[in-house]
Parts: structure tokens; C-alpha cells; sequence
């Protein structure tokens, strides 16, 4: 499928280019704001895996808003900058100096809005509309014009505004959904008649009121749409708005649509939004969330074994988006699937104890337990008597430090391989302080891709469980746990277990 290229620069050869608004539309979440130096990380990150465009804020807002867009204007990225402005000279001006690349202006376009908001008559947007697209054009050279709340504008006004707005000068025209109500039948059927009879490359910009955004970006370019509006994870005005990794994997895995985007970029920027915003990334989440390419039960795990594409997509493999596969042990899980996971570790039951551990790991996982690679190794252990192994790290002393005035500090003494080390590090909080201290003394480059955490009773002197994972030099994922009533020491004690899991002879 072929889109429409509009735009002669280094990024046009995309079919479909890709908008992104997570700076904008995204930082609209309620309870989000970036800081200035994340915008920035944010910026580079979303140039670096190939978005055509990003919308790096709203200048006329605020003065450090405007600051920040010239700022990720003056990084010099490979990528489009553009600064969102209402129909007024002034934030026109605003974008103007920030020197963005292109301005994109709105107008409520709909009767709702229109007279619940602006207060003007529909011949008054119109020539609104006219006077502020002019007005940008002599200053820069694209302009992109958004009806807002075009899916709830009478059609035959919307096609009028959307013609003024080409005739002044508009280089794009993005359709809004601003709040999340067509369906893609009717986006499709919308978008259709826009492109029949408003001579204009389209953009859409779709909220996910009804879950819809992403299906509804997609009817609009299956219509002759050339852009996507998207957000990291989908963040957005209240639902949000659709997601970039789902937007993007969809055209191009299902509709052969090239967007330009490096693919295999997608988890990592997906982790980097979460970290920043707060918002953790659900485990059923597409594309990204942890439980896409994991397999649990007996027959899945089996297929999978032999066959990735057996229960899986294969036109969507871990590798292209930056994933991992992953075998997991809950109350579904098979023989297979268990003694694969032992074998990776040279552990090989013969066939009864390898019954036996299965039951055992279900009998812990029915229990609604999650039940980790450390306890899978456990288990083994006992049931093969030869122990959990030779533990290469001991923790023997940690001290932290930690208060409304000082910075959160932890110092760790430690045995790896029978020597002393001693290491200390500062922190967000004592747990992180704690964790970085740990992996500073350890000789092998680790990671911690997950940190888990859950109250197991109620109260101030909860119980409560750690969870991590850690990657190892070779990308291999190992979990761990840790329970007690110190949140510090069961997340150190999760880390240990998990490190002894990486260096395991
Ligand atoms: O949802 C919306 O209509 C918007 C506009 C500013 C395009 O975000
Ligand atoms: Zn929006």
C-alpha cells in the first residue's frame, strides 16, 4: 500500500510518516510533566528510532514550554520540529520563536465546541482559519491545520473548513478525533470523502475513548491518510491516544507500509516513556508489554519450542521490536517448557524428577505465587539433591542512609568468589542507592530490566515481595525474589538471589 509522500526532506521516502505528540498530547496525561532534561531524552530518542515529526510542545502556553521547544529545536535533529498554536497571532508568534520546523494550528470546528468554547459562528472560523494559516505561512514553510473535533463537525462544513484551510496555505490537514467517538468504519468513510474532495495531504490524530484510536488510525490510512498521529504508550487526554509501537507494527507487519521507524527501537522507547511518566506498561500491553511473546501453558510452549510461529504472529518476532521470548512457570506450564528452562543451565532431570518438579511449580504457582528461575532452581535442587550450587556472591554487610536532607546513600562489603569488596552508592531512594551499590561490586555488567514490588498484607508493617529480573552480558533474563518487612533488604535480597542465578556453574 502507498501513501501519499508529501514532504522533500531526508525522511519522505516512508510511506506513511509518523507524527509523534507524546511531548504534547502525551504530556496532557493527567499527573504527567517531563522534565526539562527527560523532553530532551525524549526528543532524541524519538528522532533516533526515525519519527518523521515530533510536536515538542505548546509554546504559548508557558515560558518554559516555549523554552523547551527552542531548545529540542536547537539540538539540530534529523527530525521535523513542530509547536502547536490556537488560531491566534500570538502563539502563532510563540512557534515562530522557537524557529520550529512547522507550525500546526487548530480551530474547534464542531458546534459543540465551537460555541461552548471560541463563541464564534462557523463563517467566523472560517475566515479565522483563512487569516491564521496565511499569517503562518509567511513565516515558515509547512503548516499543519487541525479541525478539532472534526469526527462531530457537520461533513459537508468540515470539507468547506478543511478547503479554506488548503487554500491558504495548509501543507497537511489532520483530522481529529478529539474525543475518541467514530468508529473505523466511519473514520474510513470520513477520510474517503476528505481525500476525494479536499485537495490536501491528510494527517489523523485519534483519541482512545472507546479503545479505538489505534484501529481508527489505521481505517484513516487504509482511506489515503499519509500520516499517524501517535504517543509513546498511547499517552494522551484522558485515554489517550494511539499508540506509536501498535500503530507502527500494524502497518507495517499486517499492511507491508513502511513507516521509516527502526522497529527493533520500540521496547526501549516504550520503557524510557514509562520510566519518565510514571505510567509502567501493562503486561498484556501489544507489542511491548511483558507477557507478548510469553508462552506458559503445556501446548503453547510445546508448538513454540519447535516452531516460534506456532503460537505466535511471526510476522511480529521479539527480535524485530526489541523483545525477548519467554518461557514462564505458572500453573499451566509443561514438562516441556521446565526441562527446556532447566537444561539452559545444564540442570537435566531424568523423567520422575522432572514430574515431580513440574507438580511442584504448579502446586506454587495455583497459589497465585509468581514462581521465579530462583525458585525453579530451588525446587530442582532439592528434588535432584544436588543443592541450588555454589553461590558466587555473599552479601555480608549493607548500611543505608537515608533522610528528608541527605542524599539516599548504601554501602555494601561483599564475597564474590571468597574476596572481599566494599562499595557504596547514592540514589533516588535507599532502594535504588542499595541495588546500584550491589551491582557496583559485581565484576560482570548486569541489568536490572524489572523491579517488581507487592504489599502481601495490609498495613504499614506489611510484607511485602520483591520481584527482579537482571540481564546478563549475554541479554539472558534471570528472576529472582525476596520477601520481608523491609522493603530495602527484600529488594537487596532479591538482587543477590538473582546474581547468583547469573553466575551459576
Ligand atoms: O485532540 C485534539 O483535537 C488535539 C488537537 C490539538 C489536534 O489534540
Ligand atoms: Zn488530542
Amino acid at each position: 500500500m502507498r501513501g501519499i509522500v508529501f514532504f522533500t526532506d531526508s525522511r519522505a521516502h516512508e510511506d506513511v510518516t509518523v507524527f509523534d505528540t507524546t511531548l504534547r498530547d502525551g504530556e496532557q496525561t493527567p499527573g504527567i510533566a517531563f522534565t526539562f532534561e527527560q523532553k530532551i531524552e525524549i526528543a532524541r530518542q524519538l528522532s533516533a528510532i526515525g519519527v518523521h515529526t515530533i510536536e515538542a510542545g505548546f509554546p504559548a502556553s508557558s515560558t518554559a514550554e516555549k523554552e523547551t521547544v527552542a531548545a529540542i529545536k536547537k539540538l539540530g535533529l534529523e527530525t521535523n520540529i513542530c509547536g502547536l498554536a490556537r488560531s491566534v497571532k500570538a502563539d502563532v508568534d510563540a512557534c515562530i520563536d522557537c524557529d520550529v520546523d512547522m507550525i500546526h494550528v487548530f480551530i474547534p470546528t464542531s458546534d459543540i465546541q465551537r460555541e461552548n468554547t471560541i463563541n464564534k459562528t462557523r463563517e467566523q472560523v472560517l475566515e479565522i482559519t483563512g487569516e491564521i494559516i496565511g499569517y503562518a505561512r509567511d513565516h515558515v514553510s509547512r503548516c499543519m491545520f487541525s479541525p478539532m473535533d472534526a469526527t462531530r463537525t457537520e461533513p459537508d462544513y468540515l470539507v468547506e473548513v478543511c478547503r479554506a484551510a488548503k487554500k491558504a496555505g495548509a501543507t497537511i490537514i489532520n483530522i481529529p478525533d478529539t474525543v475518541g467517538v467514530i468508529a473505523p468504519s466511519g473514520m474510513k468513510a470520513l477520510m474517503t470523502r476528505l481525500a476525494k474532495e479536499v485537495d490536501c495531504p491528510l494527517d489523523v490524530h485519534c483519541h482512545n475513548d472507546f479503545g479505538l484510536a489505534v484501529a481508527n488510525t489505521v481505517a484513516a490510512v487504509e482511506a489515503g491518510a499519509s500520516q499517524v498521529q501517535v504517543t509513546v504508550n498511547g499517552l494522551g487526554e484522558r485515554a489517550g491516544n494511539a499508540d506509536l509501537a501498535q500503530t507502527v507494527m500494524i502497518l507495517e507487519s499486517i499492511y507491508g507500509v513502511n513507516t521509516g521507524i527502526k522497529k527493533e527501537r520500540l521496547v526501549e522507547t516504550s520503557r524510557l516513556i514509562s520510566r519518565f511518566s510514571g505510567i509502567g506498561i501493562a503486561p498484556t500491553q501489544p507489542v511491548v508489554g511483558e507477557n507478548v511473546f510469553s508462552h506458559e501453558s503445556g501446548i503453547h510452549t510445546q508448538g513454540v519450542l519447535k516452531r516460534s510461529d506456532t503460537f505466535e504472529p511471526g510476522i511480529m518476532t521479539p527480535e524485530m521490536v526489541g523483545h525477548r521470548r519467554r518461557l514462564t512457570l505458572g500453573k499451566h506450564v509443561g514438562r516441556h517448557a521446565v526441562r527446556q528452562m532447566l537444561a539452559e543451565t545444564h540442570i537435566e532431570p531424568d523423567d520422575t524428577q522432572l514430574d515431580i518438579i513440574v507438580e511442584k511449580v504448579k502446586a506454587i504457582a495455583s497459589k497465585g505465587k509468581r514462581v521465579t528461575d530462583a525458585d525453579l532452581y530451588e525446587i530442582a535442587g532439592s528434588v535432584m539433591g544436588t543443592g541450588v550450587g555454589k553461590k558466587v556472591f555473599r552479601l555480608d554487610d549493607i548500611a543505608i542512609m537515608t533522610g528528608n536532607h541527605v542524599i539516599p546513600t548504601a554501602s555494601v562489603r561483599a564475597q564474590v568468589n571468597g574476596t572481599e569488596h566494599v562499595f557504596s552508592s547514592v540514589g533516588n531512594g535507599p532502594v535504588d542507592a542499595a541495588l546500584k551499590a550491589i551491582v557496583g561490586i559485581i565484576p560482570a555488567r548486569i541489568q536490572l530490566t524489572e523491579f517488581h514490588i507487592e504489599a502481601i498484607s495490609g498495613g504499614s508493617d506489611a510484607i511485602c515481595h520483591v520481584t527482579i529480573a537482571v540481564a546478563d552480558e549475554h541479554g539472558k533474563i534471570y528472576d529472582a525474589s525476596g520477601s520481608g518487612d523491609d522493603i530495602v533488604l527484600a529488594s537487596v535480597d532479591a538482587l543477590v538471589n538473582a546474581i547468583n542465578l547469573t553466575s551459576r556453574e
